[in-house]
């Protein structure tokens, strides 16, 4: 009787109506085959349940990666990451935007793993025209492992705001008028990959890969890009995009000082023996 829809009032047809459409809309917005391109695992990345996830492995002989079909410039681009499970020390999950060229500018997250049940790092850069050196990072307050989280860039013409479920973790605002480069004028594609960096990523390269634990394995669903594709030397943006000129207000500020006290564990900005010369000129405005 329920599936009989003649002998429903005609405005719970109007709802279910608006419930498919919009079920549709985020089914759009998630589809892997469409956003990206896996480039290289030898299989070891798949897309899976009609589009909506993306699993990448790495195991002895190789790790694996995809990157966007499109190019950006600016966005506020979205996507859930479940991250390898158990002990995922030595493994590398990055998940960055980035342009090309030697003077390349580029903003990263990568997951540095673990042993069971130690927290994983979550390491963050920018670089503008080919210059890094801006890493801060921190643990998170959840398992990162257990549940999918959402990982988001903000990139518009003010700042780049790193958010981990929606709180902001990190900003790096556009400092230009004091002479420090601000990417804005090189369009970036996503990249993610995940590998073997055993050499360095846990404990500073203490602790090495268990490779009989492999494969690793880390998950992607609902990737959303609200932005400005770039094609043929265009943008795909005209004006109103109400993330175009957003910034932090008082509770984000609150938020990601709240974030930056309690959780992160290093921050450029304040290695003063890494910088004898003095900080870089942004960490005054970026601390
Ligand atoms: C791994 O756990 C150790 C011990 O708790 C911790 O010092 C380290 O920061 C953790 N993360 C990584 C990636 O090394």
């Amino acid at each position: 009787m329920a599936s009989d829809s003649s002998s429903l009032p005609s405005s719970i047809c109007f709802l279910l109506s608006i419930l498919v459409f919009s079920t549709m809309l985020v089914a759009y917005a998630g589809n892997f085959y469409q956003d990206f391109d896996i480039t290289w695992g030898n299989g070891r990345a798949k897309i899976l349940d009609n589009g909506r996830l993306l699993t990448l492995s790495l195991d002895k002989a190789s790790g694996s990666g995809f990157q966007s079909k499109n190019e950006f410039l600016f966005g506020k681009i979205d996507v859930q990451l479940k991250l390898v499970p158990g002990n995922s020390a030595g493994t590398v999950t990055a998940y960055y935007l980035s342009s090309k060229g030697s003077t390349w500018d580029e903003i990263d997250f990568e997951f540095l793993g673990n042993l069971s049940g130690d927290p994983y790092i979550l390491h963050t850069n920018v670089f503008s025209q080919g210059r890094g050196n801006r890493e801060q990072q921190f643990y998170l307050w959840f398992d990162p492992t257990a549940n999918f989280h959402t990982y988001s860039v903000l990139w518009n013409p003010q700042n780049i705001i790193f958010y981990v479920d929606g709180t902001p973790i990190r900003e790096f605002k556009n400092l230009e008028s004091t002479g420090v480069p601000f990417p804005k004028s090189q369009a970036m594609r996503i990249y993610s990959s995940l590998w073997n960096a055993d050499d360095w990523a846990t404990r500073g390269g203490l602790v090495k890969t268990d490779w009989s634990q492999a494969p690793f394995t880390a998950s992607y669903r609902n990737f959303n890009a609200d932005g400005c594709v770039w094609a043929a030397g265009r943008s795909s943006c005209t004006s109103g995009n109400s993330w175009f000129s957003q910034q932090l207000d008082s509770v984000g500020q609150a938020r990601l000082r709240w974030v930056q006290k309690n959780y992160m564990i290093y921050n450029y900005c304040t290695d003063t023996k890494r910088f004898p010369q003095g900080l870089p000129k942004e960490c005054s405005a970026n601390a």
